[in-house]
């Protein structure tokens, strides 16, 4: 069986959210806007949103503590804020984890007998007050997909929550990129990129994700000179780069991450390593796995020469990192206890693959 479910209305034209912020009216009368510490309030889209609501008769508060990769403690600050000022739907202002914690943050608002373990349980209902997303990097592709990653303190490392939330509405607009540092660029830039190759070498890949992944890399390859360090972006490829990062996002939705996503988590965890670099730092060993046919296609259509361009820019795009042999370890033995991820792969996968795939970046070092 073979299903295409997208249901997030996108508006994606400059100025979007001043453009349509009418239609925010019909969610609610009092929006707890969710974003990071400050750059939602550098690159405007916190100013834009605000407007959005006054003009449109919408009362809004602010939560502005979601760290990166939030945690499930935040969710519940979050949450509680929002139930005293009497919030009835949420707008997610930012990167992934702004908007992931809007998901959840809904979620708990709507559940508010609740406590935090309910994001992680099975089979309970994952009804949510109202959500807008406003993403203002171009890696994630949260706006359009159904997840919410989430770091659980209790276990040192990232899961993603239980229940399966899209927003309502998602307004996109490439000038919220322009004030994002080079480093959040190219990491986020990198994570679109591997949304793109891990659902396309993946069991539940269909000629709809798959449709997905294509018009993503071609429009993803356009910015490639940027990442080579070649050129500034121009306003153009802003917005290229914000949609490609949609596109992987549908594309996940439809047939999710597998292993390089896998063994990313305990990076970012034990080490503070950005989620795109930290998944591209397993990228080309599980490219390096797939059928030859699909890896080639994957690499050319984005723009790359062979494995060791992909590598040579990853590099210079996202920077050199270390990782000890036992962090690398760690990251096969949490793998290897998870089932959906591994069942997703399209090839014979044993320890021994994951080995090669998790050391691959070690031990084949190029561009250096
Ligand atoms: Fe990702």
């Amino acid at each position: 069986m073979t299903m295409f479910y997208m249901p997030v209305k996108v508006y994606d034209e400059p100025e979007a959210v001043l453009k349509n912020g009418s239609l925010m009216k019909k969610y609610g009368k009092k929006a707890l806007i969710v974003t990071g510490r400050s750059s939602a309030k550098k690159n405007g889209s916190y100013d834009d949103v605000c407007r959005a609501c006054d003009e449109n008769g919408i009362a809004h508060v602010l939560f502005d503590q979601v760290e990166e990769n939030p945690s499930t403690d935040t969710i519940i600050r979050a949450r509680d804020f929002a139930l005293k000022e009497g919030a009835d739907f949420v707008i997610g202002i930012g990167g992934g984890s702004p908007m992931d914690a809007a998901k959840s943050i809904a979620l708990m608002i709507r559940h508010s007998d609740k406590g935090k373990e309910y994001l992680h349980q099975e089979g309970q209902p994952g009804d949510t007050v109202p959500i807008v997303l406003v993403p203002t990097t171009c890696g994630t592709g949260s706006e359009v997909t159904a997840v919410s990653v989430l770091t659980v303190p209790e276990k040192q490392t990232k899961i993603s929550m239980k229940h399966k939330v899209f927003a309502d509405l998602a307004f996109i607009d490439g000038k919220y990129l322009a004030a994002a540092p080079a480093s959040v660029l190219c990491n986020t830039a990198f994570d679109a990129l591997t949304h793109m190759y891990e659902s396309y070498i993946n069991v539940k890949a269909s000629d709809y994700s798959r449709m997905c992944v294509h018009s993503g890399l071609v429009m993803w390859s356009r910015s490639l000179d940027i990442l080579r360090g070649n050129r500034q972006p121009s306003a153009e490829d802003l917005t290229n780069m914000m949609r490609a990062s949609m596109m992987a996002g549908m594309a996940i939705a439809l047939a999710g991450t597998v292993l390089p996503h896998g063994l990313s988590y305990s990076l970012t965890y034990k080490m503070k390593v950005p989620h795109g670099k930290a998944v591209g730092y397993f990228t080309a060993g599980y490219l390096a796995e797939a059928d030859s046919k699909d890896r080639d296609y994957l690499l050319h259509t984005a723009g790359f020469r062979d494995l060791e361009d992909f590598q040579a820019v990853l590099l210079k795009a996202c920077g050199d990192v270390e990782v000890p042999d036992e962090i690398l370890e760690g990251a096969i033995d949490e793998l290897s206890a998870n089932t959906a991820k591994l069942s997703a792969v399209p090839f014979p996968c044993d320890r021994g693959t994951l080995e090669r795939i998790a050391f691959y970046t070690k031990n084949h070092k190029s561009g250096k």
